[in-house]
């Protein structure tokens, strides 16, 4: 891979902590470029990092250059409970950062993208259980506008200039190696930090409210799936489809009792709800099946038992 560099766009956020640790071992530490705005969390965590805005499109193309880029993961991005709050902001990095990369594709100085949508494209007026591939597309937030512009820019780009870029539409995301940041489905990550302190936990969503989520081993290996399987085989080209489980706050909850009997959650909904409210319970993900044969490995019992071990150590 001498001439043929990774740069991974926000290495230092809940995504690119675990994928820039699997990108080195696959491909060599020094064909990996990390960077972000902000350090990663552990000092010397990887060979390459470097301090980059990708909203500054001058450096961001002198250094795809100069480091001989040929594909970019972009995962910088303003989440969705976050977005609601600086909603400007929001959709200037959403959207510019993935304008600026697609942009390099298109001048054919990279040769591939990788670039994450979310469950938050679907609306109230999605359907709700095993939400299908194509279905009404009315999202209510402004992070999921953001997502559903990108997934119809990824497809233009394709189209019109054979821009080889490929998306997944990812549920709420749990791994142990960062905290997740701004998301409506953070509560899922934070709620394993306090059991293990022994605190009891508030969750800003009610008991009840079933989401579509996934252990961050199973999001990194759909990433690294879709980016290697071959061209032909990526049939959809706004974004795919992948699910691994649902499960409630309360459900959750039960699960963590196994590990701590005493463990407690008090139920306090905010403005995040309503983000919540409006996406679906169930994904169906039958195309990235047979497309490039995705399947997902962690059910609520594996990955609650995979936070506790790891997040202990
Ligand atoms: N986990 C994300 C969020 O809550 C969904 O893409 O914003």
């Amino acid at each position: 891979m001498k001439n043929n560099k990774i740069l991974v766009i926000g290495s230092s956020g809940q995504i690119g902590t675990d994928l820039c640790l699997s990108l080195e071992r696959i491909y060599g530490a020094e064909n990996i470029i990390c960077s972000d705005l902000n350090p990663p969390k552990e000092k010397n965590q990887h060979k390459n990092f470097i301090k980059l805005d990708v909203l500054d499109n001058k450096i961001l193309t002198r250094k795809v250059k100069e480091e001989n880029i040929s594909e970019i993961y972009l995962l910088a991005a303003s989440l969705s409970a976050l977005a609601e709050k600086n909603v400007l902001i929001s959709w200037e990095l959403n959207m510019n950062s993935l304008i600026n990369v697609l942009e390099l594709a298109r001048k054919k100085i990279i040769k591939k993208v990788f670039w994450p949508s979310s469950i938050a494209v679907f609306g109230p007026d999605s359907p709700k259980l095993n939400t299908p591939q194509n279905t009404i597309l009315n999202p209510s937030s402004i992070y999921g506008i953001t997502k559903l512009a990108g997934e119809k820019l990824c497809k233009y780009y394709y189209d019109k200039f054979d821009v080889d870029v490929r998306s997944l539409r990812l549920p709420g995301l749990i791994g142990w190696r960062s905290l997740a940041g701004g998301g409506t489905t953070d509560y899922a990550v934070e709620i394993f930090y306090y059991a293990l302190k022994n605190n009891d936990y508030t969750c800003f969503l009610s008991k009840e409210t079933i989401l579509p989520m996934m252990y961050m081993d199973d999001a990194i290996e759909a990433i690294l799936k879709i980016m290697t399987t071959k061209k032909e085989n990526i049939k959809i080209r706004t974004s795919y489809n992948i699910s691994a489980v649902s499960f409630t706050p309360k459900e959750l909850e039960k699960q963590i009792k196994i590990y701590f009997p005493n463990f407690n959650v008090k139920f306090k909904p905010d403005y995040r709800q309503k983000i919540a409210d409006s996406w679906p319970d169930s994904i169906d993900d039958q195309e990235a099946k047979v497309d490039w044969g995705w399947k997902a490995k962690f059910s609520l019992e594996k990955l609650t038992s995979e936070m506790f071990k790891n997040l202990s150590n």
